[in-house]
């Protein structure tokens, strides 16, 4: 039993298996190419929408502190990210990456977990564009009913409509098999970036210092009854549970870690880079390091422009424009994050429907979802089933709530990762590896520790939930793939025929 959960297929048959075999091979990404699309993945509603959430709600000024914090434990992550990424020549994400090499139960957790991140990330993306357009229409006197406006906005029901409808246009393009074109996509990282500099730029002269004070706001208990919102950490030892102080920042890191995802995407382009081991870490520690400094920066500017406690939670960085008079600011920027975060809401789509369909085409769920639509050559199933989902749940759920199941399920991946890194250098290191993570042990280490930090700052009901959709995921894992996986039938066949 033990030997068939570990049970692994061979990297040949990974190539052979993968939907684009010559695409892994083509190196052609140098460290700037890797650079701008981090960028262009990366900056999106963590930056354009959770900074004004966490400052108001958990850090206050010191939001920025949180920035620092998330960004380092995703440095640490992201050179365990490469290498495991670069150790099978095989062109798709950690999911086909362990399966080749930890074996099908690991490959298994792996996957579910990007579906996770990938699905849900999609359905906050979609609320925060949501918000910069209601920002936007405000701007021209068009205001929608509350009803319409998304959860957080709505006292009885609330349906976020724009963000449903967006996720329903994406899927859509997705299946016709509409690709963003490269020059597309550099337009978008300009635009995005611009917006960014234009905030810190104009924003700064908008500052006032009395708005800094206190930087960190002392502790305030969590309302009554509100235990499970508090961080896992605060109930396991026992203290009181409260918001603010210099706890708060930390929590406040475990929600603004969402705006770092994407650069695990960035990792798996290791094959498609010409020179890994130098342009790799180049490419994603740069994309973050630029990510970091703008983060930083925005939220510094952010908080001074209005007290946090004024901040707008739907569209801050517009919003605090137009609290200090200027609404044409507020406007170019809202056009700027709406273009910019379609872009990232497109991106996470499309690999949330490739990680589904690696699943599905491995037997490990139904064979159903791998079949490709005859005329656009898209995988049309999943991409619509999981489309209409994510709208759905785009459209009732509140965007915070969201985004730390998101996390929490990324940063459990890369506790994964981290670890498996470790594990391979001893039991395969004979396998090609296009990049090494640095001081293997130290570095892994370093990083299981501080991910598993932001994980214990996330709130208790978030571990709640996480461990439905993990439970969820054994019981599709031991009553289907199991016994459908294309390996295991392909073993059982080979003890068939060897007499
Ligand atoms: N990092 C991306 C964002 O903040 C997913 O939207």
């Amino acid at each position: 039993m033990s030997s068939a959960l570990f049970r692994t297929k061979n990297v040949e048959q990974s190539i052979r298996d993968t939907e684009e075999p010559e695409h892994s091979l083509k190196k052609s990404l140098s460290a700037l190419d890797l650079t701008v699309f981090g960028v262009g993945v990366i900056i999106g509603t963590g930056i354009f929408v959770l900074t004004g959430q966490v400052a108001k709600n958990n850090a206050g000024p010191a939001v920025s502190l949180a920035f620092v914090a998330a960004g380092v434990v995703c440095a640490l992550a992201a050179l365990c990210y490469a290498e495991f990424a670069s150790t099978v020549p095989v062109a798709g994400s950690a999911y086909t990456f362990s399966y080749a090499s930890l074996g099908e139960l690991p490959a298994w957790i792996i996957g579910w977990d990007l579906v996770l991140e990938f699905a849900l990330g999609t359905a906050v993306v979609a609320v925060g564009w949501s918000g910069y357009i209601r920002s936007l229409l405000d701007n021209a006197g068009w205001h929608l009913p509350d009803y319409l406006a998304g959860r957080d906005n709505a006292s009885g029901f609330g349906f976020d409509i724009l963000a449903a409808v967006l996720v329903l246009v994406l899927t859509g393009i997705l299946v016709l098999g509409m690709k963003l074109s490269a020059r597309i996509t550099s337009l978008v990282v300009a635009v995005k970036v611009a917006v960014v500099l234009i905030v810190i730029i104009a924003g700064a002269f908008f500052i006032k210092g009395a708005n800094y004070t206190p930087f960190i706001p002392h502790p305030q208990p969590v309302p009554a009854g509100g235990n499970l919102k508090a961080p896992l950490i605060q109930l396991m030892f026992g203290w009181a549970p409260a918001n603010f102080g210099v706890m708060g920042i930390f929590t406040a890191a475990s929600v603004v870690f969402f705006a770092f995802i994407g650069f695990d995407i960035v990792a798996t382009a290791a094959e498609e880079t010409r020179n890994p081991q130098r342009d790799m870490p180049r490419g994603i520690l740069g994309s973050l390091l630029i990510c970091t400094v703008l983060y930083v920066a925005v939220s510094i500017v952010v908080t001074g422009m209005q007290k946090y406690s004024r901040l707008s939670v739907e569209a801050p960085l517009a919003d605090a424009f137009k609290a200090v008079g200027h609404p044409w600011y507020a406007g170019v920027i809202s056009f700027g994050a709406a273009v910019g975060l379609t872009t990232v809401c497109m991106i996470l789509l499309l690999g949330q429907t490739r990680v589904f369909f690696a699943m599905s085409r491995d037997g490990l769920l139904p064979r159903f979802f791998s079949r490709v639509h005859p005329r656009f050559k898209t995988p049309h199933r999943p991409t619509i089933l999981l489309g209409v989902v994510i709208a759905v749940v785009a459209g009732f759920t509140s965007l915070s709530e969201l985004a730390e199941l998101v996390n929490i399920g990324t940063l459990f991946a890369f506790v994964v990762v981290a670890i498996s890194v470790i594990i391979l250098r001893r039991t395969r290191p004979d396998l090609p590896r296009a990049f090494r993570t640095p001081w293997v042990p130290f570095v892994p280490i370093l990083s299981v520790c501080a991910t598993l930090w932001l994980m214990l700052n996330l709130p208790a009901e978030t571990w709640i939930r996480f461990a439905v959709w993990m439970v969820v995921g054994f019981v599709v894992y031991f009553l289907y793939g199991r016994t459908h996986s294309r390996l295991a039938l392909r073993e059982k066949a080979a003890e068939q025929t060897t007499p």
